[in-house]
């Protein structure tokens, strides 16, 4: 089968095509790199000639409400629209687990948009909601960072590693498409604080962690529940401290 994997140079996204190629399907990655933008529509119609699947792990480059907004929306409308036109049979999406309960965060009023765009569409889809991956720690981090202090909601999270995102990924867009929402989540559940505070020890960053139920996260306040999957999510097998010690050993 023919697979593009829209952002295919990205965490995922390279990740996605170096396993479909695996599996022996013919995957092109497709992002600004290659000459396929999917906010000005540069390049789509060319990539997605006879395709039969198409894949979108792309991410806005700007975390601003605005442009992230802006981003999701044009770049759905061109994919979507390009992928009707080429007889596209199944669109996958990534998006995070809880979108729908952050509506207050600029970032997921965005990936909001991209799902409502998803469903509205006539391509058959699969939309596959992921729980923050372990990669993406440091960012998390750096949005509750105040001097010395690291400050956080105390909700739980249930972190996934990158290369169970996109074995996931893999599974699923070789699948049929579910026409609704699937979720998948690391192997462990922990309140966000203690699961930094690992992560700062391990680093050895000697910032200190303050549980702060106020705290907002990405503009969002959180329910203990707001960023973990419901029952029946396809979990991961990789452990923060089996994900920490392969990217050390990879460094
Ligand atoms: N981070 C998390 O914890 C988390 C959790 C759940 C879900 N997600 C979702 O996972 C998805 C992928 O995240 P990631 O971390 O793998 O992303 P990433 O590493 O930042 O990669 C982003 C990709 O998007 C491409 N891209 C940027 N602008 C584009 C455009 N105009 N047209 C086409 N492609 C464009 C980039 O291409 P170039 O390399 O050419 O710039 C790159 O391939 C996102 O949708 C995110 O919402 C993330």
């Amino acid at each position: 089968m023919k697979i593009v994997v829209i952002g295919g140079t990205g965490l995922i996204g390279s990740k996605l095509v170096h396993l479909l190629r695996q599996r022996g399907h013919e995957a092109a990655a497709a992002s600004p790199a290659s000459g396929v933008d999917t906010v000005t529509g540069e390049g789509l119609a060319a990539a997605l000639a006879g395709a039969d699947i198409v894949v979108d792990v792309a991410n806005s480059p700007s975390f601003a409400d605005k442009a992230v907004l802006e981003f999701f929306t044009a770049s759905g409308r061109n994919l979507l629209a390009a992928e009707a036109a080429a007889g596209v049979k199944h669109h996958v999406a990534l998006s995070v687990v809880g979108t729908d309960r952050l509506a207050e965060s600029g970032y997921f009023r965005g990936k909001i948009a991209q799902e409502q765009l998803i469903r509205g569409a006539a391509v058959p889809y699969t939309i596959v909601r992921s729980t923050q991956f372990f990669e993406f720690l440091g960012g998390i981090v750096q949005s509750g960072a105040d001097g010395d202090v690291v400050r956080l909601s105390p909700a739980f999270v249930q972190p996934i590693a990158s290369d169970d995102v996109a074995l996931a990924m893999a599974d699923f867009t070789l699948g049929e498409p579910v026409g609704g929402i699937v979720e998948i989540a690391g192997p462990e559940r922990v309140r966000l604080p203690e699961l930094v505070r690992r992560w700062l020890a391990a680093t050895q960053d000697p910032r200190e962690v303050v549980a702060d139920p106020g705290a907002r996260y990405f503009g969002a306040r959180l329910e203990d529940d707001t960023l973990v999957p419901g029952p029946g999510a396809r979990l991961g097998a990789v452990t923060f401290e089996a994900w920490f010690a392969r990217s050390r050993a990879s460094r």
